[in-house]
């Protein structure tokens, strides 16, 4: 398979759904899915939710000219913000010259917490936890009988007192899962025992988002001869700045999230986790830091790098049940979670590269403006052809809202 795709953006939908089907070996059962415009039906959008009362659409696109790990893959995005697929596909395509990104995410071990209160004698409440710390386990894993056959399960308890509570940390093997379903589980089976153990009281037990033993990592050059050395000096400038000011960091961490979020849309896994996660790990020094990392090699070239949590699955929650992010998982050819993790931060970081491009050298709205204006367009009204046609002569203008097109509008006559 080939994810270099020329003019992909240029195709009509006819020919962008043939592209893809002949690349990712989709059925035609696929193709019909996407063709249908009908993501979902009822019955099952009424067993994912309560009180549904219908299915919200989003865009679902596919950012080409990712290679990660040597292997071509196109990446579907499911998001509502203009610009965000072209901007990784761009990132992608440059980093493409030079290989491409490494990525790893070598275990997919998640933290379960069961919080105990009340505890009166602490040096025994340890003593007896840590005693029976294989029961314990032992107890977790069977909770799980699948994961357990396929490798997975409990790893180890670590226990930390956080003022009167202590905090008791499962570490869990979730293989290709993201796992919050089995940890919750495990942690509520184990929480009578933690009880009596402690001879405190279980106030919660719950999964962490703080997925800090699921740690993913990419890596991409990009070429000085592409960037030119003034645009690789502002990029590194505009990280180091990021690094310093408070106002600007969360900026630069949502640019990486307009990635990651539409890739966890697309695959049914939850990117609200991801995000919580990410932006805690971005704090994790008590100072809230960019997550990705810039230099020159010796020939002057851009080397960025990311490194967060990620916390995602190709199999549980709604990755199998929504038919949409089965097809998504199908186009991606991952074939386990730490695969899909892989992708996950290569893309972060060709969404941070590409914005970070944007922002110091042309600017993001030149990049945002054409699709704004048509969306401008069609809200005062413009209809089939018009649409492109206002949005062109609003760009152009340098004038693009909500009255001027209504004045284009009527100066053809609407
Ligand atoms: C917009 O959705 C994301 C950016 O603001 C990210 C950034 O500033 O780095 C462009």
């Amino acid at each position: 398979m080939n994810s270099g795709l020329k003019k992909f953006y240029e195709m009509s939908w006819a020919e962008r759904v043939e592209t893809l089907a002949r690349e990712c070996r989709l059925s035609e059962e696929d193709k019909k899915l996407l063709s249908s415009l009908k993501p979902l039906n009822f019955e099952t959008a009424d067993r994912m939710g309560e009180n549904v009362v219908g299915v919200f659409g989003l865009p679902f696109s596919i950012a080409t000219n990712f290679k990660v790990n040597g292997k071509d893959c196109l990446v579907p995005m499911a998001t509502e913000e203009s610009s965000v697929v072209a901007a990784a596909s761009h990132g992608a395509k440059l980093a493409r010259k030079t290989g491409g990104f490494k990525a790893e995410c070598p275990e997919q071990n998640m933290l379960g917490l069961v919080v105990l209160e009340g505890i009166k004698d602490k040096e025994r409440a340890i003593k007896a936890i840590t005693e029976e710390k294989s029961m314990l386990l032992k107890k977790a894993s069977s909770v799980d009988e699948v994961l357990e056959k396929f490798g997975g399960g409990a790893l180890y308890l670590e226990t930390e007192w956080r003022g009167e509570f202590l905090e008791v940390r499962l570490a869990v093997n979730v293989l290709d899962a993201m796992g919050a379903n089995a940890v919750n589980s495990m942690c509520e089976a184990i929480a009578p025992e933690l009880e009596k153990l402690s001879g405190g009281r279980v106030l919660m037990s719950i999964i962490s988002n703080y997925a800090v033993k699921r740690i993913a990592r990419a890596r991409a050059k990009w070429l000085k001869e592409d960037l030119g050395e003034e645009t690789i000096n502002a990029i590194i400038k505009a990280n180091e700045y990021a690094a310093k000011s408070i106002y600007r960091a969360p900026t630069h961490n949502k640019g990486i999230m307009n990635g990651m979020a539409a890739l966890a849309i697309a695959t049914g896994n939850d990117f609200r986790a991801i995000s919580a996660g990410a932006h805690a790990f971005a704090a994790r020094r008590g100072k809230y830091m960019p997550l990705t990392k810039y230099s020159k090699d010796a020939e002057g070239n851009l080397v960025g790098e990311i490194e967060l949590p990620m916390q995602a699955g190709i199999v549980g929650g709604s990755t199998k049940v929504n038919p949409m992010a089965k097809l998504a998982l199908k186009i991606l050819g991952v074939k386990s979670a730490r695969e899909l993790c892989e992708v996950f931060a290569a893309l972060g970081l060709a969404q941070n590269f590409a914005a970070l491009r944007a922002i110091v050298k042309e600017g993001i709205q030149k990049g945002h403006m054409k699709l704004h204006a048509e969306n401008i367009a069609v809200q005062a009204g413009a209809k089939g052809t018009q649409i492109k046609e206002i949005a062109k002569a609003m760009v152009e203008k340098g004038k693009v809202n909500e009255a001027e097109a209504r004045k284009l509008l009527a100066s053809m006559g609407n």
